[in-house]
Protein backbone atom coordinates (compact mmCIF):
# COMPACT_ATOMS: atom_id res chain seq x y z
CA UNK A 1 0.00 0.00 0.00
CA UNK A 2 1.15 3.18 -0.55
CA UNK A 3 1.64 4.84 2.84
CA UNK A 4 1.71 8.65 1.41
CA UNK A 5 -1.05 8.13 -0.36
CA UNK A 6 -2.94 6.67 2.59
CA UNK A 7 -2.12 9.51 4.78
CA UNK A 8 -2.83 11.92 2.35
CA UNK A 9 -6.37 10.43 1.55
CA UNK A 10 -7.17 10.14 6.02
CA UNK A 11 -5.60 13.62 6.76
CA UNK A 12 -8.38 15.01 3.98
CA UNK A 13 -11.18 13.00 5.14
CA UNK A 14 -10.66 13.47 8.89
CA UNK A 15 -10.63 17.69 8.60
CA UNK A 16 -14.09 19.29 8.83
CA UNK A 17 -14.59 20.00 5.38
CA UNK A 18 -13.50 16.92 4.02
CA UNK A 19 -10.95 17.20 0.91
CA UNK A 20 -9.10 15.04 -1.43
CA UNK A 21 -6.32 15.97 -3.60
CA UNK A 22 -6.94 16.31 -7.35
CA UNK A 23 -2.95 15.05 -8.26
CA UNK A 24 -4.48 11.53 -7.08
CA UNK A 25 -6.67 11.68 -10.41
CA UNK A 26 -4.31 10.50 -12.47
CA UNK A 27 -3.76 6.98 -11.88
CA UNK A 28 -3.84 4.57 -15.56
CA UNK A 29 -7.72 4.62 -15.48
CA UNK A 30 -7.99 8.60 -14.84
CA UNK A 31 -5.10 9.50 -17.02
CA UNK A 32 -7.79 7.68 -19.75
CA UNK A 33 -10.84 9.75 -18.89
CA UNK A 34 -8.48 12.86 -18.85
CA UNK A 35 -8.44 11.77 -22.43
CA UNK A 36 -11.72 11.72 -23.33
CA UNK A 37 -11.84 15.23 -21.65
CA UNK A 38 -9.18 16.47 -23.60
CA UNK A 39 -12.16 15.68 -27.05
CA UNK A 40 -15.19 16.99 -25.05
CA UNK A 41 -17.33 19.27 -26.83
CA UNK A 42 -17.79 21.35 -24.04
CA UNK A 43 -14.04 21.18 -22.47
CA UNK A 44 -12.47 24.30 -24.91
CA UNK A 45 -9.60 24.74 -23.10
CA UNK A 46 -6.94 21.97 -25.16
CA UNK A 47 -8.72 23.47 -28.64
CA UNK A 48 -7.76 27.32 -27.18
CA UNK A 49 -4.59 26.44 -26.17
CA UNK A 50 -3.41 24.81 -29.72
CA UNK A 51 -5.10 27.55 -31.80
CA UNK A 52 -2.86 30.09 -30.18
CA UNK A 53 0.34 27.70 -30.52
CA UNK A 54 -0.66 26.95 -34.15
CA UNK A 55 -1.72 30.33 -35.04
CA UNK A 56 0.75 32.62 -33.48
CA UNK A 57 3.26 30.59 -33.67
CA UNK A 58 5.91 33.16 -35.39
CA UNK A 59 4.75 36.25 -33.35
CA UNK A 60 5.65 34.17 -30.11
CA UNK A 61 8.85 33.11 -31.60
CA UNK A 62 9.42 36.58 -32.83
CA UNK A 63 8.93 37.50 -29.38
CA UNK A 64 11.27 34.91 -27.83
CA UNK A 65 14.03 36.79 -29.65
CA UNK A 66 16.23 34.46 -30.28
CA UNK A 67 17.61 31.79 -33.03
CA UNK A 68 18.92 29.78 -31.20
CA UNK A 69 17.45 27.78 -27.45
CA UNK A 70 16.24 25.50 -25.50
CA UNK A 71 12.69 24.30 -24.92
CA UNK A 72 12.35 22.79 -21.44
CA UNK A 73 8.91 21.38 -20.75
CA UNK A 74 7.43 21.23 -17.55
CA UNK A 75 4.75 18.53 -17.24
CA UNK A 76 5.98 17.86 -20.88
CA UNK A 77 3.31 14.65 -20.84
CA UNK A 78 3.49 12.22 -24.26
CA UNK A 79 4.31 15.57 -26.21
CA UNK A 80 1.18 15.72 -28.46
CA UNK A 81 0.87 19.07 -27.85
CA UNK A 82 3.96 20.48 -28.30
CA UNK A 83 4.57 18.31 -31.23
CA UNK A 84 2.81 20.95 -33.49
CA UNK A 85 4.69 23.96 -31.62
CA UNK A 86 8.06 22.58 -32.18
CA UNK A 87 7.52 21.56 -35.80
CA UNK A 88 6.64 25.22 -36.48
CA UNK A 89 9.86 26.33 -35.10
CA UNK A 90 12.01 24.10 -36.29
CA UNK A 91 9.97 25.07 -40.05
CA UNK A 92 11.12 28.59 -38.90
CA UNK A 93 14.53 28.03 -39.24
CA UNK A 94 15.51 28.23 -35.49
CA UNK A 95 17.76 25.70 -33.60
CA UNK A 96 15.55 24.04 -30.99
CA UNK A 97 16.92 21.34 -28.22
CA UNK A 98 13.94 19.97 -26.54
CA UNK A 99 14.32 19.27 -22.55
CA UNK A 100 10.67 17.50 -21.74
CA UNK A 101 10.37 16.97 -18.00
CA UNK A 102 7.81 15.19 -16.58
CA UNK A 103 7.61 12.41 -13.46
CA UNK A 104 6.61 9.37 -15.38
CA UNK A 105 9.46 7.97 -17.12
CA UNK A 106 6.26 5.98 -19.19
CA UNK A 107 5.09 9.03 -20.49
CA UNK A 108 8.08 10.03 -21.52
CA UNK A 109 8.87 7.51 -23.72
CA UNK A 110 5.60 8.18 -25.92
CA UNK A 111 6.63 11.79 -25.98
CA UNK A 112 10.07 11.00 -27.65
CA UNK A 113 8.28 8.64 -29.95
CA UNK A 114 5.63 10.94 -30.64
CA UNK A 115 8.16 14.45 -31.10
CA UNK A 116 10.47 12.28 -33.35
CA UNK A 117 7.75 10.60 -35.36
CA UNK A 118 6.74 14.35 -36.16
CA UNK A 119 9.72 16.18 -36.24
CA UNK A 120 12.70 13.55 -37.00
CA UNK A 121 15.90 15.87 -36.79
CA UNK A 122 14.90 17.31 -33.68
CA UNK A 123 17.79 16.73 -31.00
CA UNK A 124 15.52 16.38 -27.48
CA UNK A 125 16.75 14.77 -23.95
CA UNK A 126 13.61 13.57 -21.65
CA UNK A 127 14.71 13.86 -18.25
CA UNK A 128 12.31 12.05 -15.88
CA UNK A 129 11.62 13.23 -12.13
CA UNK A 130 11.10 16.04 -9.76
CA UNK A 131 11.01 19.41 -11.93
CA UNK A 132 12.67 21.25 -10.21
CA UNK A 133 15.46 19.17 -8.90
CA UNK A 134 15.80 18.84 -13.19
CA UNK A 135 15.53 22.37 -14.02
CA UNK A 136 18.01 23.28 -10.94
CA UNK A 137 20.86 20.56 -12.22
CA UNK A 138 19.97 22.06 -16.26
CA UNK A 139 22.75 24.04 -17.31
CA UNK A 140 22.51 25.50 -20.59
CA UNK A 141 24.75 27.63 -22.91
CA UNK A 142 21.54 28.44 -24.98
CA UNK A 143 18.59 30.39 -23.73
CA UNK A 144 15.84 28.42 -22.20
CA UNK A 145 11.79 28.67 -22.72
CA UNK A 146 10.30 27.19 -19.60
CA UNK A 147 6.80 25.77 -20.81
CA UNK A 148 3.58 24.80 -18.44
CA UNK A 149 1.01 24.63 -20.29
CA UNK A 150 -2.13 22.90 -20.10
CA UNK A 151 -3.67 25.36 -17.93
CA UNK A 152 -2.36 23.17 -15.28
CA UNK A 153 -1.12 26.26 -13.33
CA UNK A 154 -5.28 26.71 -12.60
CA UNK A 155 -4.69 23.50 -10.81
CA UNK A 156 -3.39 26.17 -7.76
CA UNK A 157 -4.87 28.77 -5.69
CA UNK A 158 -3.21 31.99 -6.70
CA UNK A 159 -1.14 32.21 -3.27
CA UNK A 160 0.72 28.48 -4.46
CA UNK A 161 0.77 29.56 -7.96
CA UNK A 162 2.86 32.44 -7.39
CA UNK A 163 4.81 30.30 -4.86
CA UNK A 164 5.49 28.08 -7.92
CA UNK A 165 6.03 30.48 -10.55
CA UNK A 166 8.41 32.60 -8.36
CA UNK A 167 10.54 28.82 -7.51
CA UNK A 168 11.06 28.96 -11.42
CA UNK A 169 11.76 32.95 -11.72
CA UNK A 170 14.89 32.52 -9.29
CA UNK A 171 16.06 29.28 -11.50
CA UNK A 172 15.60 31.38 -14.37
CA UNK A 173 19.02 33.56 -15.94
CA UNK A 174 17.84 36.96 -17.78
CA UNK A 175 17.57 34.86 -20.73
CA UNK A 176 15.29 32.70 -20.11
CA UNK A 177 11.84 33.50 -20.43
CA UNK A 178 8.55 31.26 -18.70
CA UNK A 179 5.59 30.32 -20.76
CA UNK A 180 2.16 29.44 -19.15
CA UNK A 181 -0.97 29.18 -20.18
CA UNK A 182 -3.53 30.56 -18.30
CA UNK A 183 -7.58 29.96 -18.91
CA UNK A 184 -9.61 33.02 -19.19
CA UNK A 185 -12.45 34.68 -17.38
CA UNK A 186 -15.40 34.16 -19.70
CA UNK A 187 -19.30 33.29 -20.10
CA UNK A 188 -20.03 31.53 -16.60
CA UNK A 189 -21.96 29.26 -18.54
CA UNK A 190 -19.63 28.34 -20.73
CA UNK A 191 -17.08 27.50 -17.93
CA UNK A 192 -19.54 25.38 -16.07
CA UNK A 193 -20.22 23.42 -18.75
CA UNK A 194 -16.30 22.14 -19.32
CA UNK A 195 -16.34 21.09 -15.81
CA UNK A 196 -20.35 19.52 -15.90
CA UNK A 197 -20.53 17.73 -19.14
CA UNK A 198 -23.78 16.09 -20.24
CA UNK A 199 -22.23 12.83 -20.80
CA UNK A 200 -20.84 12.69 -17.45
CA UNK A 201 -17.18 12.32 -18.28
CA UNK A 202 -15.59 14.56 -15.55
CA UNK A 203 -18.15 13.07 -12.76
CA UNK A 204 -16.57 9.98 -14.06
CA UNK A 205 -13.09 11.61 -13.67
CA UNK A 206 -13.76 13.26 -10.22
CA UNK A 207 -15.83 9.59 -8.67
CA UNK A 208 -12.61 7.72 -10.33
CA UNK A 209 -10.98 8.89 -7.27
CA UNK A 210 -13.41 6.89 -4.44
CA UNK A 211 -12.63 3.92 -7.40
CA UNK A 212 -8.94 4.39 -7.06
CA UNK A 213 -8.66 4.40 -2.99
CA UNK A 214 -10.86 1.20 -2.83
CA UNK A 215 -9.04 -0.73 -4.92
CA UNK A 216 -5.24 0.73 -3.22
CA UNK A 217 -6.36 1.40 0.12
CA UNK A 218 -9.03 -1.52 0.61
CA UNK A 219 -12.09 0.66 0.72
CA UNK A 220 -15.55 -0.05 0.35
CA UNK A 221 -17.10 3.69 -1.31
CA UNK A 222 -20.17 2.49 -2.77
CA UNK A 223 -20.37 5.18 -6.04
CA UNK A 224 -23.95 4.93 -6.18
CA UNK A 225 -24.35 6.90 -2.95
CA UNK A 226 -21.76 9.60 -3.96
CA UNK A 227 -22.32 12.60 -6.38
CA UNK A 228 -20.55 15.05 -8.25
CA UNK A 229 -20.72 18.58 -7.96
CA UNK A 230 -19.31 21.41 -9.75
CA UNK A 231 -19.78 25.00 -9.58
CA UNK A 232 -18.24 28.27 -11.07
CA UNK A 233 -17.73 31.82 -8.77
CA UNK A 234 -17.20 33.95 -11.91
CA UNK A 235 -16.40 37.08 -9.10
CA UNK A 236 -13.82 35.04 -8.33
CA UNK A 237 -13.02 32.66 -11.13
CA UNK A 238 -12.02 29.60 -9.22
CA UNK A 239 -14.42 26.49 -10.41
CA UNK A 240 -14.55 24.25 -7.67
CA UNK A 241 -15.31 20.48 -8.14
CA UNK A 242 -17.05 18.93 -5.11
CA UNK A 243 -17.89 14.81 -4.68
CA UNK A 244 -20.85 14.54 -1.78
CA UNK A 245 -22.46 11.72 0.17
CA UNK A 246 -25.83 11.48 -1.52
CA UNK A 247 -27.16 9.86 2.47
CA UNK A 248 -25.87 9.41 5.62
CA UNK A 249 -22.81 6.92 5.68
CA UNK A 250 -20.01 4.99 7.32
CA UNK A 251 -17.44 4.20 4.89
CA UNK A 252 -14.20 2.35 5.51
CA UNK A 253 -10.67 3.05 4.53
CA UNK A 254 -8.07 0.17 5.74
CA UNK A 255 -9.00 -0.23 8.96
CA UNK A 256 -9.77 3.63 9.35
CA UNK A 257 -13.97 4.60 10.01
CA UNK A 258 -14.87 8.07 7.84
CA UNK A 259 -18.71 9.34 8.62
CA UNK A 260 -20.10 10.90 6.09
CA UNK A 261 -23.70 13.04 6.66
CA UNK A 262 -26.14 13.52 4.25
CA UNK A 263 -25.02 15.70 1.91
CA UNK A 264 -21.39 16.45 3.23
CA UNK A 265 -19.33 17.65 0.53
CA UNK A 266 -15.83 16.39 -0.19
CA UNK A 267 -13.44 19.20 -2.27
CA UNK A 268 -11.56 17.75 -4.85
CA UNK A 269 -10.13 20.08 -7.42
CA UNK A 270 -9.95 23.87 -7.76
CA UNK A 271 -9.61 24.99 -11.85
CA UNK A 272 -9.18 28.99 -11.90
CA UNK A 273 -9.65 31.35 -14.27
CA UNK A 274 -7.87 34.64 -14.90
CA UNK A 275 -8.20 37.79 -15.71
CA UNK A 276 -5.08 39.42 -17.72
CA UNK A 277 -4.74 42.02 -14.10
CA UNK A 278 -4.20 38.94 -12.04
CA UNK A 279 -1.75 37.35 -14.30
CA UNK A 280 -0.33 40.92 -14.49
CA UNK A 281 -0.16 40.81 -10.79
CA UNK A 282 1.85 37.91 -10.74
CA UNK A 283 4.46 39.10 -13.12
CA UNK A 284 4.39 42.68 -11.10
CA UNK A 285 4.55 40.76 -7.60
CA UNK A 286 7.04 37.95 -8.57
CA UNK A 287 9.51 40.48 -10.09
CA UNK A 288 9.29 39.69 -13.91
CA UNK A 289 10.48 42.57 -16.13
CA UNK A 290 7.60 42.10 -18.73
CA UNK A 291 4.38 39.73 -19.92
CA UNK A 292 3.19 39.18 -22.82
CA UNK A 293 0.15 37.50 -23.69
CA UNK A 294 -0.84 36.15 -26.95
CA UNK A 295 -4.60 35.45 -26.60
CA UNK A 296 -6.96 32.83 -29.25
CA UNK A 297 -9.52 34.80 -31.43
CA UNK A 298 -12.47 34.41 -28.71
CA UNK A 299 -10.59 35.89 -26.09
CA UNK A 300 -11.06 32.50 -23.97
CA UNK A 301 -7.51 31.58 -23.28
CA UNK A 302 -4.09 33.43 -22.70
CA UNK A 303 0.03 32.27 -23.20
CA UNK A 304 2.21 34.01 -21.29
CA UNK A 305 5.30 34.77 -21.93
CA UNK A 306 7.26 36.23 -18.56
CA UNK A 307 10.74 37.86 -19.32
CA UNK A 308 13.03 38.34 -16.30
C1 LIG B 1 -5.41 19.48 -15.78
N1 LIG B 1 -6.33 20.59 -15.50
C2 LIG B 1 -5.87 21.81 -16.18
C3 LIG B 1 -7.74 20.30 -15.77
C4 LIG B 1 -8.62 21.54 -15.45
O1 LIG B 1 -9.28 22.02 -16.35
O2 LIG B 1 -8.57 22.02 -14.32
C5 LIG B 1 -8.24 19.10 -14.97
C6 LIG B 1 -9.71 18.86 -15.14
N2 LIG B 1 -10.57 18.71 -14.16
C7 LIG B 1 -11.78 18.53 -14.63
N3 LIG B 1 -11.73 18.61 -15.95
C8 LIG B 1 -10.43 18.80 -16.29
Amino acid sequence: MNQTFYKEIIEGLSKPQKTLSSKYFYDDAGDKIFQEIMQMEEYYLPKCELEILNQQTEKIVNSFGYDSFDIVGLGAGDGSKTKHFLKRISDLNKKVVYYPLDISADVLETNKKNITEHIPSIEMYPIAGDYFETLDRLVHDNPKIILFLGSTIGNYDNESAELFMKKIYDMMDERDILMVSFDLKKNPHKVLAAYNDANGITKRFNMNLLKRINRELNGNFDLEKFDHYPYYDPISGTTYSYIFSTIRQTVTIGDKEINFKANEMIHTEISQKYSLKTIENFKNNIGFKSVEHFLDEGKNYAISLFKK
